[in-house]
């Protein structure tokens, strides 16, 4: 046999081998039992005798060669080069880490406050951010001089219709007692527009939480009871409540809330300006012209109200002295949370 004619073959056939089982049978073919190099060793005896050391140096090399050339093979369809769709994992290399986000601060405080009063039995209502002058203002039983109905501090839209962006959460109220009969117990998270100019306090748009119950019986103590278990879960139980009497057109009588200072436990600190005490929201008993309004008898029912900052609450519960930081997406501020 020409050996230099087997070696063009091996070369030849070795490029279409692209497969596990297309090396297998090229393996058979050229050093299984009886391939051809295998003949090639058997056919030494019948050489002349001074041939055959060369003869088998030369089997011998080509034996080396396709030894070599199916490892190589081997090799490339393992690492999934050519056709061969055969691939093997690196699980040594270091993985791409996926960034977890999480939900901005506000959206985590108003949750919980929610799940707060949904435990007590309210219920989540929502109400659209463009509101009539109608339920935000004349149904809240806030007279038409009223400073707060002032272009200066309500965002008018333009047109016929005088709607406006709601300034507080309370036209809810109206909406859902012009619906539905008491009893009530419903809380109303969402967005409130004032055109404030925009400082470390204040800001244009920010976020309340409106809660009200109405039905026969119900009175100022309940509202005490039902804001006293909220303060305690948003701050912690050893917390002090005050009542102090103020004043707002759609509750009498109403008043504003107060709790020690988170920060210096009621001693006087910068943050409750020496004061000892931090306003957290405001309340009162639904005024009876509300009612009339929304066509209850002010005689059958009677009702809480309270209206609180959100943005208030976070500042106060987590130490941040500057609203806007809410506003900005820095993702140094949003990873704390
Ligand atoms: N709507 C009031 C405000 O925005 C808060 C409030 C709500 C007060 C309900 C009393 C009762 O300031």
């Amino acid at each position: 046999m020409d050996i230099d004619a087997i070696k063009t073959q091996v070369d030849f056939e070795i490029g279409s081998v692209d497969s596990v089982r297309s090396l297998e049978a090229f393996r058979l073919k050229f050093l299984g039992r009886k391939g051809i190099i295998a003949q090639l060793t058997s056919s030494i005896p019948n050489l002349h005798p001074q041939e055959r050391g060369a003869f088998g140096q030369e089997v011998n090399a080509l034996k080396n060669k396709v030894s070599s050339l199916i490892t190589e093979k081997q090799r490339s369809i393992a690492s999934g080069s050519g056709e061969s769709r055969q691939r093997t994992y690196d699980i040594g290399m270091p993985g791409i880490a996926q960034e977890l986000g999480s939900l901005h601060p506000l959206t985590q405080v108003l949750n919980e406050i929610c799940g707060i009063f949904k435990k007590m039995g309210f219920a989540v209502v929502e109400g659209p951010e463009i509101e009539s002058e109608y339920n935000n203002f004349t149904g809240l039983n806030i007279p038409l001089e009223h400073p707060s109905r002032d272009v200066f501090d309500t965002f008018y839209l333009k047109g016929k219709e005088r709607l406006l962006l709601r300034s507080h959460t309370s036209p809810v109220q109206i909406r859902v007692m012009k619906k539905q009969k008491p009893p009530l117990a419903v809380i109303v998270p969402g967005r409130v527009y004032r055109p404030d100019a925009v400082d470390a306090s204040h800001s244009f748009m920010f976020h309340q939480i409106e809660g009200f119950m109405v039905d026969r019986n119900i009175t100022f103590a309940d509202l005490k009871g039902i804001l006293e278990v909220f303060a305690k879960a948003v701050f912690g139980e050893d917390i002090k409540m005050r009542f102090r009497p103020h004043f707002f057109p759609f509750t009498e009588p109403s008043a504003e809330v107060d709790i020690s200072c988170i920060i210096c436990k009621g001693r006087g600190c910068s943050v409750c300006g020496k004061k000892g005490w931090l306003e957290i929201l405001g309340s009162g008993m639904i005024h009876p012209n509300v009612f009339k309004h929304v066509g209850y008898d002010p005689k059958k029912y009677t009702g809480f109200a309270f209206g609180m900052g959100v943005e208030r609450i976070a500042m106060l519960k987590y130490g941040i002295n500057d609203i806007r930081i809410f506003f900005e997406n820095d993702l140094r501020f949003l990873k704390q949370f």
